[in-house]
């Protein structure tokens, strides 16, 4: 008889429109955890890890193959392009890290091909000022084929004939919509597919079936922790749409994105800076427009990890963050970049949205009306004091700790750690809650 029970097991998710620190917290968690599971998105993330003096930047691989001994998994909720993820396995190895040998990738996780890329550059060219923004890395065309029902997946690399034919099946179908639809367009030549499938069979020996892979170790008594990507609000169900990517970067993805079972997953824990940020177009209510973003911005070094892009920055939301809690089903929160906000005098909290006269604090599901929200915010003091680097919430400023409970009170959640810098060990553990001593009683 096998147990549901998978209260050992741990979601990290985004709460926020990416860049929330998840990629320093999976390495500091990744310590109590036997697989870091990546389950949705692609080489769109960006997830940096500060260990002594070197800065890793991970994209695809999970960033749980930076400890030694731990293994990493792509699940099939993730889109792969073979050449980025075989570049950042070298970028790894010259580091002096096994991470092909510690690296599963699912069979059933569907591949970016080149078309998908040149797909979006020219959807976002159509979209002139309406554009996303997107990272441009094929992700949007790579999940469209896949609900298309004419994608490519890693397993298809297992029989290059059979790949072959399938591929110039889906040029086929593409030259004769685009044809039909733009007189002649064609999306070009199938001549580069065997050199692409050459290069791609180099990930045959990292393929497993990943839902067995991982059901079968947590029947073992391993611990898996579930790494996203993006944040709840870029999600395609539940972020701002249509400003958001193309997954389910929300806890849900967690279980499709692997083929773990939800009564598996466990707990679920929420990363969100202390304030906000947002990368690419959409709507920002709590943002902040001239010269304080600007100083939060350099502060913060909020540029993207990715494209380089300076992020849009603004104050910490409760509305947006108790959706999340909500939609995330959260155990916990933890908070970074604290630090951060070291220097202000007083710190603004988006407490409630008014539109046309009526306030409230649910998320509306119309882009239009959160661009035109009026934003209500509590204004709480400044403790103009360094946390960096701090360790134990006792030595915390008193104001610090009171921002702290203040966020924790209003989105409803517990808080489980605060990230006080980029390093590995620069957080403080929350001796009070529940989750963060269930993840360290190993
Ligand atoms: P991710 O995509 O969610 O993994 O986040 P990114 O890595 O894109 O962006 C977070 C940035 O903040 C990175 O440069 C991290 O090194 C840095 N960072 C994470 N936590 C902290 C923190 O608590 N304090 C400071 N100062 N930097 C942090
Ligand atoms: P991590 O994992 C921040 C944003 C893009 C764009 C939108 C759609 O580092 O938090 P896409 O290329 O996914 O189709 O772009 O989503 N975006 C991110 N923003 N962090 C990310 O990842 C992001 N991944 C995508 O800027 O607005
Ligand atoms: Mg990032």
């Amino acid at each position: 008889m096998k147990t549901s029970e998978g209260s050992n097991n741990v979601a990290i998710v985004g709460l926020q429109w990416g860049d929330e620190g998840k990629g320093k917290i999976v390495d500091s968690l990744s310590e109590y955890f036997d697989i870091i599971a990546r389950y949705q998105g692609g080489a769109n993330a960006g997830h940096t890890v500060v260990i002594d003096d070197n800065k890793f930047i991970l994209q695809l691989v999970p960033t749980g193959i930076l400890r030694p001994g731990k293994i990493a998994v792509i699940g099939q909720g993730v889109v792969v392009n073979p050449d980025a993820l075989l570049r950042e396995l070298d970028g790894l190895e010259g580091d002096g890290l096994n991470a092909r040998e510690r690296l599963k990738i699912s069979d059933r996780a569907h591949l970016i091909m080149p078309y998908h890329r040149s797909h979006e550059v020219a959807a976002e060219q159509a979209r002139g000022v309406g554009k996303i923004g997107t990272t441009a890395k094929g992700i949007g065309p790579t999940y469209e084929d896949k609900a298309g029902r004419r994608g490519l997946r890693t397993g298809d690399l297992r029989n290059p004939e059979a790949f072959l034919r399938k591929c110039k099946a889906v040029l086929s179908e593409k030259d004769r919509i685009a044809s039909a639809l733009f007189d002649g367009a064609s999306f070009g030549g199938d001549e580069w597919i065997g050199e692409y499938i050459e290069k791609a069979r180099a990930l045959l020996p990292m393929l497993v079936d990943a839902s067995e892979y991982l059901n079968d170790e947590m029947d073992r008594g391993k611990r898996i922790l579930f790494e996203g990507a993006q944040g709840t609000l870029l999600d395609i169900d539940h972020g701002t749409y249509p400003f958001v990517t193309s997954s389910n970067s929300s806890a849900g993805g967690a279980a499709t994105g692997t083929g773990v079972g939800p009564t598996r997953i466990g707990s679920v824990i929420g990363i969100s800076k202390a304030y906000t940020t947002r990368v690419g177009s959409g709507p920002f209510p709590t943002e902040i427009l001239g010269g304080d973003g600007e100083e939060l911005r350099a502060r913060g070094s909020e540029y993207g990890a990715v494209t380089g892009r300076p992020r849009r920055c603004g104050w910490f939301d409760v509305p947006a963050a108790r959706y999340g809690a909500r939609v995330n089903g959260l155990s916990a929160m933890i908070i970074t970049k604290l630090d951060i906000l070291d220097t202000l005098d007083e710190i603004p909290v988006g407490m409630e949205y008014e539109y046309r006269g009526e306030r409230f604090t649910s998320f509306p599901a119309d882009v239009d009306i959160l661009d035109q929200i009026k934003v209500h915010y509590r204004v709480l003091p400044g403790w103009k004091q360094s946390t960096f680097g701090l360790q134990e919430f006792s030595q915390l400023p008193q104001k610090a700790q009171d921002y702290l409970h203040f966020l924790s009170d209003q989105v409803g959640v517990e808080i489980a750690m605060v990230s006080t810098g980029p390093g590995r060990g620069q957080a403080i553990w929350c001796n009070e809650s529940r989750l963060a001593n269930l993840i360290r009683s190993k």
